[in-house]
């Protein structure tokens, strides 16, 4: 009994260890499919375990009609947000633009735009500057301790853009070569984690002139955004390392308690997951991008 006890005690923990969050995989982890599906399913209850907790001292005023949510991104980020003359809000354009607009006049209300650096974004939410973060911003541990997530909207990857003639193959080849990432973005996180060198650079654009410029071998960065940088730039491509890079999941952020606009954002979120206008924006955004 006592040993059917601890072995129980021993399954658990390992299951628990399992589900812990995270961006980027090294081998020792779980599968990617495995931790994927489970990351969600932890980031749900971790945010409603805090819930209750919080939901009394959030002073912010529930979203109504006629108003104005206000959505901090960071628009260097291709093609999910990026300027552009004529976006869909103002000069913003992008995946997550269209999604903001949407939620917003779908209710009723206004979206408004705040782009800032990746890095303050989610303090600018806590400081309540903005009301809710859509930044391709991956679900994270950490983050989630921060901010209440909402359902996942888009799966994604880290990918290393090289130039055509490298010979880096999988995430393992870039130990001796120079990596460049964007600051704070789980690129970074990856990199760090797997204890390469690295040098990090504010926005994607200037690590892709620097791996351009050969002053860098390459360039870890979101699938997605890898693909339109090597869709402008000549002689780069996309090495995929599966095994190294865990899949990762795109959600909006919002304070921790705003349940309110949580739910307004879930339930908008699931209804274009299963339209297919999720889909269709990622089609016309990713095509308009290999156009120009
Ligand atoms: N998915 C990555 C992360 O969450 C990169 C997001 C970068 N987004 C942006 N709008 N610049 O860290």
């Amino acid at each position: 009994m006592k040993k059917a006890t601890k072995v129980l005690a021993l399954i658990l923990a390992m299951a628990m260890m399992a589900c812990t969050l995270v961006a980027c995989g090294s081998s020792a982890d779980t599968t990617a499919a495995d931790a994927n599906t489970e990351t969600a399913a932890d980031t749900e209850t971790e945010a409603a375990d805090t819930e209750a907790a919080e939901t009394e001292d959030a002073e912010e005023a529930a979203p109504a009609e006629g108003g104005t949510i206000t959505f901090g991104t960071n628009a260097e980020f291709p093609p999910f947000e990026f300027v552009t003359a004529n976006g869909v809000i103002g000069e913003f354009d992008g995946i997550d633009m269209a999604i903001a607009k949407q939620i917003a006049e779908e209710n009723g209300m206004t979206a408004a735009i705040e782009n800032m650096e990746f890095d303050s974004l989610l303090v600018a939410l806590q400081n309540g500057q903005i009301d809710a973060v859509i930044a391709g911003m991956t679900i994270t541990e950490e983050r989630a301790e921060a901010v209440d997530f909402s359902m996942p909207y888009y799966t994604a990857t880290q990918v290393m853009i090289v130039k055509e003639d490298s010979d880096i193959a999988s995430a393992a080849d870039m130990a001796d070569k120079k990596i460049c990432v964007i600051q704070g973005y789980t690129g970074e996180v990856c990199v760090n984690d797997m204890g390469y060198p690295y040098e990090s650079f504010k926005k994607g654009t200037e690590a892709v002139m620097e791996l351009v410029n050969g002053k860098c071998d390459v360039v870890v960065i979101d699938s997605a955004t890898a693909a339109k940088y090597v869709s402008d730039n000549e002689g780069l491509k996309i090495v995929e390392d599966p095994d190294a890079f865990e899949s990762e999941e795109y959600a909006i952020a919002v304070q921790k308690g705003n349940t309110e606009l949580l739910d307004m954002i879930n339930k908008a979120i699931e209804a274009k997951l299963a339209d297919g206008t999720i889909s269709e924006l990622a089609v016309q955004y990713t095509e308009a991008a290999s156009e120009e």
